[in-house]
């Protein structure tokens, strides 16, 4: 398994945002946290700045939609070139359709759930997604402690997908550190999302590096 590393530019400077895209050049996804507010207490950002950062990435772009009403604008972040766009399976009204359209407009579709939300609604609609994302912690803030009891539903959806054949990526986001990764890979994740582990080190490089590394022991 080659880990995937994803900064959560939720940590990043966002008066500077070209440079610090520029920074996590070597990293796989560049994560961007979408929040509105409603589906939870933080706000960031909308499409517009979502397409500016799409034209000024190094990287493909991750959307992590933290919104109500993904149905209604979710396909929009596929229309400006997003290479993955995640909405959350307890704000969707039709997840299966949702994903369906995202993957037509050419974005891989992903559904996230909350530390709360079990996975067995996931396990008969593998197929309709091309990344789940296990919050590890509650989602809207960056800086929080993992949380290690999601870790017994990562590792039920490893087995789903392997039993069921899914090529289907295992996202975890939330906490994710050096003293974090490798419980979270352990328990099946191969991509990994992370703010404060990153953007908080004298050299990104070197934690998206070390990082992967850890990912992979
Ligand atoms: C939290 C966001 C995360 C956040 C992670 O709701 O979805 O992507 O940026 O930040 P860290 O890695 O600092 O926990
Ligand atoms: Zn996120």
């Amino acid at each position: 398994m080659n880990p995937r590393i994803n900064p959560s530019i939720l940590a990043a400077d966002f008066v500077n945002m070209q440079a610090e895209l520029a920074r996590i050049a070597s990293a796989d996804f560049a994560h961007v946290d979408v929040m509105d507010n409603h589906f939870v207490p933080n706000l960031t950002f909308g499409p517009q700045m979502v397409e500016r950062i799409q034209a000024t990435s190094p990287i493909p772009l991750d959307v992590h939609l933290m919104i109500t009403d993904p149905d209604r604008w979710a396909p929009g972040y596929a229309e400006l070139g997003a290479a993955s766009v995640t909405f959350h399976l307890e704000a969707a009204a039709d997840p299966v359709s949702l994903a369906r359209r995202l993957r037509g407009i050419g974005a891989r579709a992903g559904v996230a759930i909350k530390p709360g939300t079990a996975g067995e609604a996931l396990y008969d609609i593998l197929d309709e997604f091309d990344q789940i994302l296990v919050m590890t912690v509650e989602p809207g803030f960056g800086g929080q402690g993992f949380m290690p009891e999601t870790m017994p539903k990562l590792r039920a959806l490893r087995e789903q997908a392997r039993r069921r054949g899914s090529d289907v990526w295992l996202q975890v986001d939330g906490g994710i550190s050096f003293d974090t990764i490798a419980q979270a890979a352990e328990a099946g994740a191969d991509t990994f999302v992370a703010g404060s582990a990153v953007y908080g080190a004298d050299d990104v490089e070197a934690a998206v590096t070390g990082l992967r590394d850890r990912a992979r022991a």
